[in-house]
């Protein structure tokens, strides 16, 4: 099943990319997977994840079986007037966009095989799901997922979305928050990931992994200059101090942002900048 190299059945969809989640078509292998790397992830949780991620987890229950979104989405519509739908797979940059837009966040219906267990390079339900819907319910984030999506649109036109698809992947993937008991992860990336939980929030290192990746405060310009790998583990991870600064940083008018970004350099993954505000 595959379509113009993607994974996922886009077959029976709607205009907007939408398919039914068909939930009877999980076979008990699915449900099994879904439980280990559930309770995986769980284990993990403490002291890496943000606390905001673990309370909202707490109030869910979703660790015995692959949750049913219409159920969700009485919650989650409840909560903070988010609403799951079910897509094939990873979708083009404006339908995805239009979606967040409409606070509508398009979760994949299918989970890895067995064998994949440890790793998958496109975000399968686990991701999606593990990752994303629990931050959802925290009024920060919602908001902040809605105006990335309405920004994405509008730097569609501008030509910026290079820059705002580098502050999606080291917010909303891969973003730290400096919480009191110390450095915590909220991006879905992270917590979706055993591996890259433990690489991201411990920032005492040996000698030996020093060099391997840096935490810096949140900085937007510095951000959207920075490339990022999708196949590895981060260089470079951004921590904001509160899920406000999400709000606040990023409410002014990018348009002379991206301009201004156009004669800067590009950074690479792993870049150490003289100017650089290190945690
Ligand atoms: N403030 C941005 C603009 O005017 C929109 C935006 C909001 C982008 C939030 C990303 C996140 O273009
Ligand atoms: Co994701």
């Amino acid at each position: 099943m595959t379509n113009n190299g993607l994974r996922g059945n886009y077959e029976n969809m709607s205009d907007d990319f939408r398919v039914a989640q068909n939930y009877a078509n999980y076979t008990s292998d699915h449900q099994d997977v879904w439980r280990r790397l559930y309770q995986r992830q769980l284990e993990l949780l403490p002291n890496r994840a943000s606390s905001v991620f673990i309370n909202s987890l707490k109030q869910l229950d979703f660790a015995n079986e692959i949750p049913r979104f219409d159920i969700v989405n009485q919650q989650l519509l409840a909560a903070t007037g988010w609403e799951l739908i079910g897509v094939p797979g990873l979708l083009p940059d404006e339908v995805f966009f239009t979606h967040l837009a409409n606070r509508r966040f398009p979760v994949t219906i299918w989970i890895r095989e067995p064998h994949e267990f440890d790793y998958i390079v496109e975000p399968d339900l686990f991701h999606d799901f593990f990752g994303h819907v629990p931050m959802l319910f925290n009024q920060h984030l919602a908001d902040y997922v809605q105006a990335y999506g309405l920004g994405a649109l509008k730097a569609f036109k501008l030509g910026g979305l290079t820059y705002l698809a580098r502050l999606y992947w080291y917010t909303i993937e891969f973003g730290l928050v400096l919480e009191p008991e110390g450095l915590r992860a909220y991006g879905a990336g992270i917590l979706s990931s055993p591996g890259e939980l433990a690489h991201a929030t411990a920032p005492i290192l040996p000698a030996s992994e020093i060099a391997t990746r840096q935490w810096l405060h949140f900085d937007l310009v510095r951000m959207m200059q920075t490339r990022y790998q999708i196949d590895c583990f981060q260089s470079t991870y951004f921590a904001i101090d509160s899920f406000e600064q999400l709000i606040t940083e990023t409410a002014p008018d990018f348009s002379l942002l991206y301009k201004a970004l156009n004669k800067l350099p590009v950074l690479s993954p792993d870049a150490h900048e003289a100017t650089d505000q290190r945690l």
